[in-house]
């Protein structure tokens, strides 16, 4: 299966160099659906793009890379000696032990084999993502039967299914709403699929499935809990972007099977979220505060800038695409100037931060916060994934709108991603980019370059054979804390599709 893919993968990158050279002129007429617009871009500035974008071995290692991250990814979905159905957060057993199914990571890694699932042609294929996705929904419910310490806000779970009842910072509240929301994406396929018997059962009832998932949610979210590093219980930007999506996509499937009344209710808490959201925006500090009325756990992250508030702008999935309306879609996505503020404001922070950002290197190595201590308080390789698949989900988002607003608040992140000192002299708040404008063509090709330059800072780093730990050590660069982080493999192939998805246009 492995090497089909990256077959196909190989054949795709010849035909991405076939595409003409390509003139900005004529950029408006690529927009009529005639041909993927950015594959023609990304070409076209192949000779004044950075070293990164331009170097043809970031794209033969991005096509090993993604069949590794394949590879090693499902290597930890339903390992030997677990229960069918857990995803062990990392194999590592000892400093840090990760042998555990956490509710977070599971959920997470789960939507990126939906992903798979969805797009696989080959049916053997299909049919055994397929057969992973039923056995994690059978292990989810059997941990939501669990007794446990935090009922479903329970973070982590045996390998066999039994709660971890350590002490642990709980509940942590966005693991509940991320396994919804894959669930729901099952449950999608299935309707898809002309299985409404089977959509029905993983939706469940208030004591078990998807159900029991969203009013855990929807009674859950005025109350504080710990977030997704574990660390801080308090209201949290990300928490409360996971809670929100989980409950309109919830809303959408209850209205689909007959369930009127939790539809409503769960849109109404979605509303009462969203007013929540709007008050992280911190216009002083010109970013997005990650947490509000902390009440316990770590109290030295001052600067509250964190890389989660990046992950909130990220997980949105095509379902959303089908079942929220343009303006639900446009909360906080990936273009909203207040989430490009803070990206670029988190970019300065680690690029001050970090010894390896020093450098030559390309890119910049992201971590989780400025004052993360956690193993030293390294940059992390997801969260470097995830800064690229920012920027190729904000770009893709321009170009589906055909226009970049430039507002003073993101005005600097655009600024930096243009490389000629006139134009981003020329760069100003209060006007908007159309494809006309130069200027737009230029800051589209500024953030595909920005986006490779983050998957060339990874490949950086990675081990020869490909293997990601968790992080990337903030001196020496190498790869520290758990090996084989499952979270990253996902990630990656995450930000893989959605680079794919902008070069084709989709
Ligand atoms: C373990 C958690 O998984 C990690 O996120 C956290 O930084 C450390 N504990 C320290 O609190
Ligand atoms: C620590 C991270 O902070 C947390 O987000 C993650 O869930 C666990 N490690 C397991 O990967």
């Amino acid at each position: 299966m492995l090497r089909s893919t990256a077959l196909l993968l190989v054949l795709s990158a010849a035909a991405w160099a076939q595409v003409p050279a390509f003139a900005p002129a004529s950029l408006d007429a690529l927009f009529d659906g005639r041909a993927p617009l950015a594959t023609a871009v990304a070409k076209s500035d192949r000779p004044s793009a950075d070293k990164a974008a331009r170097d043809t071995g970031l794209e033969a290692w991005l096509v090993r890379e993604r069949a590794v991250a394949l590879a090693r990814m499902r290597a930890n979905i339903s390992p030997a000696g677990a229960a069918p159905g857990a995803v062990a957060a990392s194999p590592s057993h000892e400093e840090p032990n990760y042998w555990y199914h956490w509710r977070r990571d599971a959920a997470l890694t789960m939507q990126e084999v939906v992903g798979l699932y969805t797009r696989e042609g080959d049916p053997a294929r299909k049919a055994e993502y397929l057969g992973m996705l039923r056995d994690y929904a059978s292990f989810a419910r059997k941990t939501q039967a669990a007794p446990s310490p935090a009922g479903l806000g329970e973070p982590k779970y045996e390998m066999d299914g039994r709660p971890f009842t350590g002490p642990w910072g709980r509940p942590q509240d966005d693991g509940p709403a991320e396994e919804a929301s894959t669930l729901i994406a099952l449950a999608a396929e299935y309707l898809k699929a002309g299985r409404p018997d089977l959509a029905r059962e993983l939706y469940g009832d208030a004591s078990g499935g998807i159900k029991a998932g969203l009013e855990y949610v929807s009674h859950r979210w005025r109350q504080t809990s710990f977030d997704v590093w574990e660390e801080v219980k308090a209201h949290h930007f990300d928490t409360a972007m996971a809670q929100r999506l989980s409950l309109l996509e919830g809303a959408w499937l209850a209205r689909t099977l007959g369930d009127p009344g939790a539809a409503d209710w769960y849109e109404a808490q979605a509303r009462g979220i969203e007013e929540q959201l709007k008050r992280h925006w911190d216009p002083a500090r010109g970013y997005i505060q990650t947490a509000l009325d902390r009440d316990e756990g770590l109290d030295y992250k001052a600067s509250g800038l964190d890389a989660a508030v990046i992950l909130a702008a990220i997980h949105r999935r095509p379902l959303d695409e089908a079942v929220l309306s343009a303006g639900q879609n446009a909360f906080f996505s990936p273009s909203d100037p207040r989430v490009l503020a803070t990206a670029y404001a988190l970019k300065r922070a680690f690029k001050a931060g970090y010894r390896i950002n020093q450098g030559d290197q390309p890119g910049t190595a992201i971590g989780r916060y400025p004052e993360d201590r956690y193993f030293g308080g390294n940059p992390w390789v997801l969260l470097t994934a995830a800064f690229s698949q920012l920027d190729s989900m904000a770009a893709r988002e321009f170009m589906q709108k055909r226009a970049i607003p430039v507002y003073k608040e993101d005005l600097a992140f655009f600024a930096d991603l243009l490389e000629d000192p006139a134009d981003r002299a020329a760069l100003r708040a209060g006007v908007v980019l159309t494809p006309q404008d130069p200027l737009f063509t230029k800051l589209i090709l500024g953030l595909m370059r920005d986006s490779d330059a983050y998957l060339a800072r990874v490949r950086t780093h990675a081990n020869p054979d490909g293997s990601l730990s968790e992080q990337m050590d903030r001196d020496s660069g190498y790869m520290t804390s758990a090996r084989d982080l499952t979270w990253n493999y996902a990630s990656l192939l995450s930000a893989l599709e959605a680079r794919d998805a902008l070069r084709e246009g989709r």
